[in-house]
């Protein structure tokens, strides 16, 4: 019996993914371009026990059910197909963060069990295996199994890395809102503006090339033209998403007012970005120099609960252990 443990970080897009070519498959339907992050990580520990009766998930010290749980079992029963093994699999994860809120846990929770669940099971899967993997159950999951900048190309069925952090030294401060979980997950989010939203096509067609302009600002390490791109894309996908029917609004009057503050700090001269995902969350790029200033005053607008600072993180880790031996 193998005991494998994983970390894995959680990633913020620059770039983002919006939209499926292929749900069966999970396959994006736009180019995504990413930051992992440091301060966010879930840790996962796997082992095939063929003394349980079924599969038993933990996650922060919880049994997981429902839907999140037949996620997990569906990387599990991938996994058993390539292996062989039949055994149920015993999952204990946890996140140093607040989970499906828009803080990317299930990037950083699916690249982790990818990691863990394949090495688990004896096989030695390589690192783009197990990022194609990750991504069949969520595809900015891929994009966690590596540090530094990411990229998940349209067609392409795993991550790649595009650059290491110390190539553009940049900070993450992430203004977390006071609201619990989300109630419209990115899967749901996706298919009604994709089914809905007028302004669909229009994403599809800019998202390109705002990933192009987003990928060069980080290969020139240009944080004018990143900060410009990121924000781009951020609004225009959240346009999309406001223009579907029902309408999806993640915004909450406190991440409307970070921005604002965002854009109040440019005035004053800092260079600062803001950018959100499908929660209520703002996540503001940075220098590290003016990391510090910029969480300072981020404290203080109303309805912000918790500022994060975060440097950009390290590839996904795994460890295996053999308790029989
Ligand atoms: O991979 P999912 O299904 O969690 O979707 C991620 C979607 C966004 O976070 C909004 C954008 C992105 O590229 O991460």
């Amino acid at each position: 019996m193998i005991a494998a443990y994983a970390v894995a970080h959680s990633n913020i897009a620059l770039a983002k993914y919006w939209g499926k070519a292929n749900d069966e498959l999970n396959l994006p339907a736009v180019p995504s371009l990413s930051m992992t992050l440091d301060a966010l990580k879930t840790e996962t520990t796997v082992v095939f026990d063929s003394s349980l009766p079924a599969d038993v998930v933990n996650l922060n010290g919880f049994a997981v059910n429902g839907r999140p749980r037949d996620r997990v079992l569906e990387l599990l029963d991938r996994v058993r197909q390539q292996s062989g093994i039949t055994d149920p699999a015993h999952v204990t994860s946890r996140n140093n963060f607040k989970t499906a809120s828009g803080l990317a846990s299930s990037a950083s929770g699916f690249a982790a069990l990818a990691l863990a669940a394949t090495r688990a099971a004896g096989l030695d899967t390589s690192i783009a295996e197990t990022s194609a993997l990750a991504r069949r159950s969520s595809a900015s999951a891929a994009r966690s199994l590596y540090g530094g900048f990411v990229k998940l190309d349209v067609g392409s069925e795993f991550a790649s890395p595009v650059a290491p952090a110390a190539h553009f030294p940049l900070c993450m401060v992430i203004a977390v809102m006071a609201i619990g979980a989300k109630d419209v997950s990115s899967t749901d989010g996706m298919q009604a503006t994709r089914e809905s939203s007028p302004y669909y096509p229009a994403w599809l067609e800019t998202a390109p090339q705002i990933y192009d302009v987003a990928m060069k600002a980080v290969l020139e390490a240009d944080l004018e033209a990143l900060g410009t791109a990121l924000e781009r894309s951020a609004m225009l996908m959240h346009a999309s998403m406001i223009a579907a029917s029902p309408s999806l609004v993640y915004w909450e009057p406190g991440s409307l007012a970070v921005m604002r503050a965002v854009k109040q700090l440019r005035r004053a001269g800092i260079l600062a970005f803001y950018t959100m995902d499908a929660g209520p969350h703002v996540k503001i790029v940075t220098s590290p120099q003016d990391a510090e200033a910029v969480a300072i005053l981020i404290r203080g607008v109303p309805g912000v609960q918790e500022v994060i600072v975060s440097k950009i993180g390290p590839d996904a880790s795994v460890s295996v252990s053999s308790p029989d031996a």
